[in-house]
């Protein structure tokens, strides 16, 4: 699989068109929700606020408005106590008009994150972060989102979307690696019985990335701050996902040939830039698929929230009505 004369577009993995896909299939299905009367909507709650988060609120704006899903913005200011956040996220639970929301991070350092997320509904926490989602997806109750649609025809018939709520009425997976195990797939990266490395153990991206990799039947090597020699792991893996926000960390000497590579790392440079974890000048040589930053997992996150957004308000939809969807 490795990438003969280091041609470093032939090996690019493009989130653009795997995203492209999703969202063409998310739009036609909003569309026909639309048909029965039922809009679907996507809460953003910003805490504060940075220049990341404020430019990741615009895309998924505009991108949510091209396959007809409505956006509801929660702006709250740096100093809005918890209290303040937990009335806002019980009114967006009980509007009917949202099916998902999403709470952009960093939120102020103050505030335990974890009252924050675990005060989402589970039925729309459409980043899969609360304590039910994440126990749920632990359990392999909500797994199956990873697994093709056709594994599944036995549980809930013929239509898709009966058979996605057959396996679990609620319980989304985390959308960035949900979206990295989409892309390895999407570019025919095998994943059963290889090494696979995740650098970074946050709860968002590293550990479930990992778990998911698992599910997959990879053998999975989580590395993070205290590993002590990152490039010996890194050397015998043949899957190397990165998500740790220090730029230029994997360098092409610490990669084995032909190993894909997933960059999850998003750093913004002095010069407003974005860099990636991995150093892209000495490893795209070396690898077999490499994701460019941007436009690799971002398109991907973004086109699988919208997809989990769906998928709320499909279940929704079909406990309140039944026999409504195709
Ligand atoms: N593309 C996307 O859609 C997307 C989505 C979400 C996040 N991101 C990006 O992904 C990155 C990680 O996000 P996150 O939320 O997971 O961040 P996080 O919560 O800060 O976690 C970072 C992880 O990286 C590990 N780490 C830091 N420095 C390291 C080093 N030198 N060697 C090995 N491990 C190291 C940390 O280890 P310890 O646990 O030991 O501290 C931690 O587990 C960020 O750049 C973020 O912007 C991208």
């Amino acid at each position: 699989m490795a990438n003969a004369g280091g041609d470093i577009l032939s090996n690019l993995m493009s989130g653009k068109r795997l995203a492209a896909d999703i969202k063409a299939c998310v739009k036609k299905r909003v569309e026909h929700l639309n048909t029965m009367g039922i809009d679907v909507g996507l809460a953003l709650m910003q805490i504060g606020g940075t220049a990341s988060s404020e430019q990741y609120l615009k895309t998924t704006v505009s991108v949510s408005a091209t396959v007809g899903i409505k956006t509801y913005e929660y702006r709250l200011p740096d100093t809005a106590s918890l209290n303040e956040i937990i009335n806002n996220i019980h009114d967006i639970n009980k509007d009917e008009r949202i099916h998902g929301l999403l709470v952009l991070f960093p939120i102020p350092r103050r505030i335990n994150p974890r009252r924050v997320v675990n005060a989402i509904l589970p039925e729309k926490d459409i980043d899969g972060l609360g304590s039910v989602s994440v126990g749920m997806f632990a359990a392999e109750e909500s797994m199956f989102q990873i697994f093709d649609k056709d594994d599944f025809t036995s549980i809930g018939g013929k239509s898709p979307a009966a058979r996605d709520i057959a396996c679990a009425p609620h319980g989304f997976l985390p959308c960035t690696p949900f979206g990295v195990v989409r892309l390895l797939e999407f570019y025919g990266v095998e994943i059963k019985g290889k090494n696979a490395v995740v650098i970074g153990k946050s709860l968002a991206v590293g550990k479930p990335l990992a778990l998911m990799l698992l599910a997959k039947e990879a053998t999975v090597t989580i590395c993070h701050k205290s590993s002590e020699d990152l490039a010996a792991h890194l050397k015998r893996a043949d899957i190397v996902c990165s998500a740790t926000g220090v730029s230029g960390l994997i360098k092409g000497d610490m990669i084995k040939d032909g190993a894909a590579i997933v960059d999850i790392g998003i750093n913004i440079m002095p010069d407003g830039s974005f860099a990636g974890d991995v150093d892209f000048k000495s490893v795209a040589p070396k690898a077999s698929f490499i994701t460019p930053v941007p436009g690799g997992v971002g398109p991907v996150t973004i086109a699988t929230l919208l997809e989990n957004t769906l998928r709320s308000a499909q279940n929704n939809a079909l406990l309140k009505t039944p026999l409504i969807l195709p």
